[in-house]
């Protein structure tokens, strides 16, 4: 198999035979246990409280709200999507007076920080004037994430309607390979609205790679250069057991830790300290000061006890987690002509009802239903 031609069957690690792609055992943390609660009891004994911030069981205050609008995409990436993805009606999907009803409740529920996601956020006609009406709502950070395939002409416009920062995906930086792991769009493309995100003022930049064994890991240090030269902060991803096919296998992801020793004995890094700050990537600089480099080891090291994240899926419905089912839907009630207290009670019972942990790493893991472009990566 030759590094530059992926196709989605490719991502199953053969087991037997002569195959390239030696079998690694990546060592793991545990994590806890998930259990499931009903309604408002505790696990000592207190309940659900209907003041203050957005708190579940384990003390985890949630102030950060992922709004996916849409679970469309130009791309199809085959660690995210198969060829042949159907997607949800246009009716399905929440209204934007309907999403910023909910993100607006959010906000005075103590959310200081929204992120647009998809699918791809940026297929949904429109989007400017949303970001413009969430922008009014006066949060701390409005971010979007994006393969940025459409970034370039919005740029500006969505500096000017509101936006802080853009994180964009970009799994190769070779012409051949970008294409076959995200199936369409091309990297120069990419590569163009990275700088007109820069030029607009959309910053800090930050680049998601996420890390194929076998496809893309040979080019964990041309990334790093990368971030040396541009600045940009690249993110190395797991890959998670979220794609749609359902081929998601151990043995395909490279751990954040070998990420990291593959380019500390290069350039030596150094971990960017910042108390208090919940976010999946562990942050590092090089040591000789110029750039930094992310690390987002869901799956070897989760980061779910400190997890203050919700989401709101397109289709309006808040989720907890992005690998529990426990979904609590609010678009019918919307719909129906409910108070502001109504939606409050959902996001408070959506939060309450968090697991501790994701639980990919215990021997009866079941994926969720719906996959990441469905959920809302
Ligand atoms: P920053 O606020 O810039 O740190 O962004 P982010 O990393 O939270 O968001 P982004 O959309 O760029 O996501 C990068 C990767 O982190 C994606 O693969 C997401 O699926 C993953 N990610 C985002 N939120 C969560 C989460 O709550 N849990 C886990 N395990 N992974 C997440
Ligand atoms: N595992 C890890 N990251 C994924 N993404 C999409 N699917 C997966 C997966 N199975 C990433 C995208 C994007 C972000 C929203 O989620 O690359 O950067
Ligand atoms: Fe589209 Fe993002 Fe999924 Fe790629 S990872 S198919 S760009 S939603």
């Amino acid at each position: 198999m030759s590094n530059d031609h992926v196709a989605a069957h490719d991502l199953t690690v053969r087991t037997t035979g002569d195959h390239e792609t030696p079998r690694v055992t990546t060592p793991v943390t545990l994590s806890v246990r998930p259990h499931r609660l009903d309604g408002g009891d505790t696990l000592d004994g207190t309940s659900m409280p209907t003041s203050g911030p957005l708190i579940d069981r384990y003390g985890r205050i949630h102030r950060d709200l992922r709004i996916s609008i849409t679970d469309r995409c130009n791309l199809r990436c085959v660690y995210c999507m198969s060829e042949d993805m159907v997607f949800q009606p246009r009716e399905e999907l929440l209204t934007f007076d309907e999403l910023v009803r909910v993100a607006r409740v959010a906000r005075d529920l103590g959310v200081t920080s929204m992120r647009l996601t998809g699918g791809e956020p940026l297929v949904r006609r429109g989007v400017v004037d949303l970001v413009a009406r969430l922008g009014e709502l006066g949060v701390e950070d409005l971010a979007l994430t994006t393969n940025a395939t459409r970034l370039a002409p919005l740029a500006v416009p969505l500096k000017a309607a509101g936006l802080t920062r853009v994180n964009i995906s970009c799994d190769s930086l070779r012409v051949d390979r970008f294409a076959s792991i995200r199936r369409r769009g091309d990297l120069t493309t990419v590569l163009r609205a990275m700088d007109e995100a820069e030029s607009a003022g959309l910053a800090p930049l930050k680049v998601n790679v996420v890390l194929l064994r076998g496809i893309n890991d040979d080019e964990i240090l041309d990334f790093a250069r990368f971030a040396r030269t541009t600045g940009r902060i690249v993110r190395f991803i797991e890959f998670m057991p979220l794609d749609a096919p359902g081929q998601w296998d151990r043995d395909r992801l490279v751990a954040g830790r070998d990420v990291w020793a593959t380019v500390n004995a290069v350039w030596p890094l150094e971990p960017v300290d910042e108390p208090g700050r919940v976010a999946p990537a562990e942050r590092f600089r090089f040591v000789d000061g110029v750039g930094e480099i992310g690390l987002i080891s869901t799956v070897t090291q989760p980061f779910c006890g400190t997890c203050d994240r919700l989401r709101l899926t397109s289709d309006g419905s808040i989720r907890n987690c992005l690998f529990s089912d426990d979904e609590h839907a609010l678009r019918d009630l919307l719909r129906t002509g409910c108070d502001d207290d109504a939606i409050q009670l959902v996001l408070r019972r959506a939060v309450w009802n968090k697991f501790p942990g994701h639980a990919i790493n215990e021997t009866d893991f079941l994926r969720p239903h719906r996959s990441m472009s469905m959920i809302g990566g």
